[in-house]
C-alpha cells in the first residue's frame, strides 16, 4: 500500500473530509509551458513525445514543478487506441489529428482488433510505471482514455473539427455498425485503463469530449451505455486502495442525473453548468470536478480569483469537489495566470472544510 503524501485529490472524489479543495487542471501539461514546447522541440513531433516513457514522464512532471498541483495525470492522448488499431494516425502541423484509414466500411469495421494494452501499447504503460516512480509519492497520478464513442467520431471522422456528418450518418442510416465500433472500443478502453490501474494510475478519467453533440436518446444508446459497460469492467482497487473514476461528458449537463447513475465515482463538469446546481442534482451519488471557463485564464490574477471563489462559493460547504477547468487548457494561457489559478483554489478553499 502506498498512499500519497498528497491524497487530497483521491480523498476529495470519495467525498471523505480534506482540509482544502484539490485543484488540478485538463491539458495542465502542454502548449502554454515553454519548457513543454522545447521537450517537444527535441522529441521531435507530437506522438514521438507520446511514444517515449521518459520523455512523457518529463513533460508529466513539468505543471508540477511550477505550481503545487494536487494530481499529476498521464501524459499521453486519447487517439492511443485507434492508433494501436492501425488506422494511422498522424498529425499535421496545425491541423490536429488525422487518420490516413477512417473506418467507412462494414469489412473495415469487422476486422478492426482490440488491442493488447501490455503488448500494443506497451509504451503507454512503461510511461505509467516510470512517471509513478518519478513522482515519488507526492501526489496522484491520474489514468485516462477517451470514451468509446469520442474515439468513433476521430475513427468515423477520419479527423478532428468537423461537423460529425460522417458518424451521425452512421449512427442514423446504419445505427449497427456504429454500435460494432463501439461495442470494440468499451471493451479496448476497459483493457486499456485496467492495464493503467496495474502500472500504477491512482484514479481514471473517461474523456467524452463529443457526447454532447448528441440527441438526448442518441446520448443514452451510443455513449453512455458504453461508459456504463466499461465502469462495470474496471478494476476499483490496487494492492488494498481504492481506484476512483471520473466521467466527464462536455456538454453533457443536462443529462447530470443520468451520468451520476452509471457507476461513477465523480462527474467531471464544463463551464455552462452552476456547480452548486449540479450538487444539487446528484446528491450525495458522486462528486464534481471543475468548472471554471478555461478562457477566464486570459484575464488578470484579480478576476481569476474572483471567480474561483464564485465557483467555491456555489459548491458549498464539504468535500466532493475537485476544483478544474471546464475543459483543456489553452496554448495562450500566461502560465503566471495558471499559478493565480491553484494559489486562489488552495487559499480560498479553506473556510469550506
Ligand atoms: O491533461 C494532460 O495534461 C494530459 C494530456 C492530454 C493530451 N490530450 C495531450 C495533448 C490529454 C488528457 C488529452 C486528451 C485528448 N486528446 C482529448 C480529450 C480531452 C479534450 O481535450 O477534449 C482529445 C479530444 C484528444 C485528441 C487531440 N489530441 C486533439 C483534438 C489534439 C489537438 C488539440 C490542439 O489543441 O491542437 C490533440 C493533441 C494534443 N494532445 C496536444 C496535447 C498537449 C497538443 C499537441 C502538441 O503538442 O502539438
Amino acid at each position: 500500500m502506498t498512499i500519497p503524501k498528497n491524497d487530497t485529490f483521491l480523498r476529495a472524489l470519495l467525498k471523505q473530509p480534506v482540509e482544502y479543495t484539490p485543484v488540478w487542471l485538463m491539458r495542465q501539461a502542454g502548449r502554454y509551458l515553454p519548457e513543454y514546447n522545447e521537450t517537444r522541440a527535441r522529441a521531435g513531433d507530437f506522438l514521438s513525445l507520446c511514444k517515449s516513457p521518459s520523455l512523457a514522464t518529463e513533460v508529466t512532471l513539468q505543471p508540477l514543478e511550477r505550481f503545487p498541483l494536487d494530481a499529476a495525470i498521464l501524459f499521453s492522448d486519447i487517439l492511443t487506441i485507434p492508433d494501436a488499431m492501425g488506422l494511422g494516425l498522424y498529425f499535421a502541423q496545425g491541423e490536429g489529428p488525422m487518420f490516413e484509414r477512417p473506418l467507412r466500411q462494414e469489412s473495415d469495421i469487422q476486422a478492426l482488433k482490440v488491442p493488447d494494452p501490455d503488448s500494443d501499447l506497451r509504451y503507454v504503460m512503461d510511461a505509467v510505471a516510470e512517471i509513478r516512480s518519478a513522482l515519488d509519492n507526492r501526489v496522484p497520478l491520474i489514468g485516462f482514455s477517451g470514451s468509446p464513442f469520442t474515439l468513433a467520431c476521430y475513427m468515423v471522422e477520419g479527423k478532428g473539427g468537423t461537423d460529425f456528418r460522417e458518424i451521425k450518418t452512421m449512427l442514423y442510416k446504419q445505427p449497427e455498425l456504429l454500435h460494432q465500433i463501439l461495442e470494440k472500443n468499451a471493451q479496448a478502453v476497459t483493457a486499456y485503463l485496467n492495464a493503467q490501474i496495474e502500472s500504477g494510475a491512482q484514479a481514471v478519467m473517461i474523456f467524452d469530449t463529443w457526447g454532447g453533440a448528441l440527441s438526448h436518446t442518441a446520448y443514452r444508446e451510443f455513449s453512455l451505455q458504453y461508459m456504463q459497460q466499461i465502469l462495470a469492467g474496471l478494476k476499483r482497487e490496487q494492492a488494498g486502495l481504492r481506484i476512483p473514476n471520473i466521467v466527464f461528458t462536455k456538454g453533457g449537463g443536462l443529462w447530470l442525473e443520468a451520468i451520476s447513475d452509471i457507476g461513477c465515482d465523480a462527474v467531471g463538469l464544463d463551464w455552462t453548468i452552476d456547480i452548486g446546481d449540479a450538487r444539487r442534482r446528484v446528491g450525495d451519488k458522486v462528486a464534481l470536478q471543475g468548472n471554471l471557463d478555461p478562457s477566464i485564464l486570459f484575464a488578470s490574477p484579480e478576476i481569476i480569483t474572483k471567480e474561483v471563489e464564485k465557483i467555491l462559493t456555489s459548491y458549498g460547504n464539504g468535500s466532493g469537489h475537485v476544483f478544474n477547468l471546464g475543459h483543456g487548457i489553452s496554448q495562450f494561457t500566461p502560465p503566471e495566470n495558471a499559478a493565480a489559478l491553484v494559489e486562489a483554489v488552495h487559499a480560498l478553499s479553506r473556510k469550506f472544510h
